[in-house]
């Protein structure tokens, strides 16, 4: 079984290298535009499988996407990322148009494929890939949410000095500071984090989280990297081991939550076929008017989508 990353930037190549790790692929192909890139990191991350003790073997080629056919699942990373004082909206000129050709190309070789969008602004790259794809929309969607739930879990296992492994959370709407993160929705180890932690606290760590990727990009000067190509990964392996993980994901949305015809992060197992299915919970009327605010902060940038009149 074959996996193929898009862009052999950092989030590319982190990726590709987690993949390879959890060692459930025979192959993963790298693909870059920058002759030498993907072959050289691919070389590398082959030469640490004695050592880390796996057998996926990482191939990396420039721009020959006939090295990805018949690919299960395509990850695209490609495109710019972030520098400081930019939102990640400020990509999408530059970016659909590279998401478009990238997806075409793609979807040429794998007509069968699934593909996770990693490239920003990412709900509106899910669409413009879910355009360029023709294909169901549950084989077309975004990795935001396991990132952005990551990142509030990392600041809560902190904060109240427990294992990160034992919090779990769900956070929807869009990756950008209007996403939602849902406290009604987060545990730890089964119990609700509203019993363990003051409300002042809490809401420090969810204004946090919204700017997450931000406070990183201010930190190094591009955008992360470690916990994106991981928490891309984690979706690569729900896919191929079929294992019906519950993760927000961003999904192209077709009446739930009363939306249509946009992407946005909202629960999902994720199996084999991609989206098998989309989880509605129930919202109380705060929680609605965040989405609500977080889908229209989404569809302004699908405005401009549309105004480049690429489709
Ligand atoms: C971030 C980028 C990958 O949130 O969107 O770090």
């Amino acid at each position: 079984m074959k996996v193929t990353v898009v862009g052999a930037g950092n989030v590319g190549a982190t990726c590709a290298n987690c993949i390879a790790e959890k060692d459930i692929v025979s192959e993963v192909v790298l693909l870059d535009i920058k002759e030498g890139i993907a072959e050289g990191k691919a070389l590398d991350m082959w030469q640490t499988a004695p050592i880390n003790l796996y057998d996926t073997r990482i191939k990396g080629v420039t721009n020959d996407y006939s090295a990805t056919a018949d690919s299960e699942v395509v990850v695209i990373t490609s495109g710019l990322p972030r520098k400081p004082g930019m939102s990640r909206d400020d990509l999408i000129s530059t970016n659909a148009g590279i998401v478009k050709s990238v997806t075409e190309n793609v979807i040429k070789f794998s007509p069968d494929a699934k593909i996770i969008i990693v490239s920003n602004p990412l709900d509106v790259m899910c669409y413009c890939a879910y355009l360029a794809a023709k294909i169901d929309s549950s084989r077309v969607f975004g990795m935001a949410g396991v990132l952005d739930t990551a990142r509030y879990r990392a600041f809560l296992a902190e904060t109240l000095n427990v294992s990160p492994k034992d919090i779990q959370a769900l956070l929807l709407g869009g990756h950008g500071d209007t996403m939602v993160p849902l406290p009604r929705y987060t545990s730890v180890g089964g119990i609700p984090v509203t019993e363990l932690i003051e409300k002042d606290k809490l809401h420090a760590i969810i204004e946090r989280t919204k700017v997450g990727g931000g406070e990183l990009v201010k930190l190094m000067g591009t955008s992360a990297w470690y916990a994106p190509g991981a928490a891309a990964a984690q979706m690569v392996e729900a896919i191929i081991r079929d294992q019906h993980r519950v993760f927000p994901v961003c999904a192209l949305l077709n009446g739930e939550y009363g939306m249509k015809n946009i992407y946005l992060g909202v629960p999902v197992v994720l199996g084999k076929n991609g989206i098998e299915k989309i989880i509605e919970v129930k919202l109380d009327t705060e929680e609605q008017e965040l989405l609500a605010t977080s889908a229209k902060a989404v569809r302004s940038v699908m405005d401009v989508l549309d105004n480049m009149k690429m489709f």
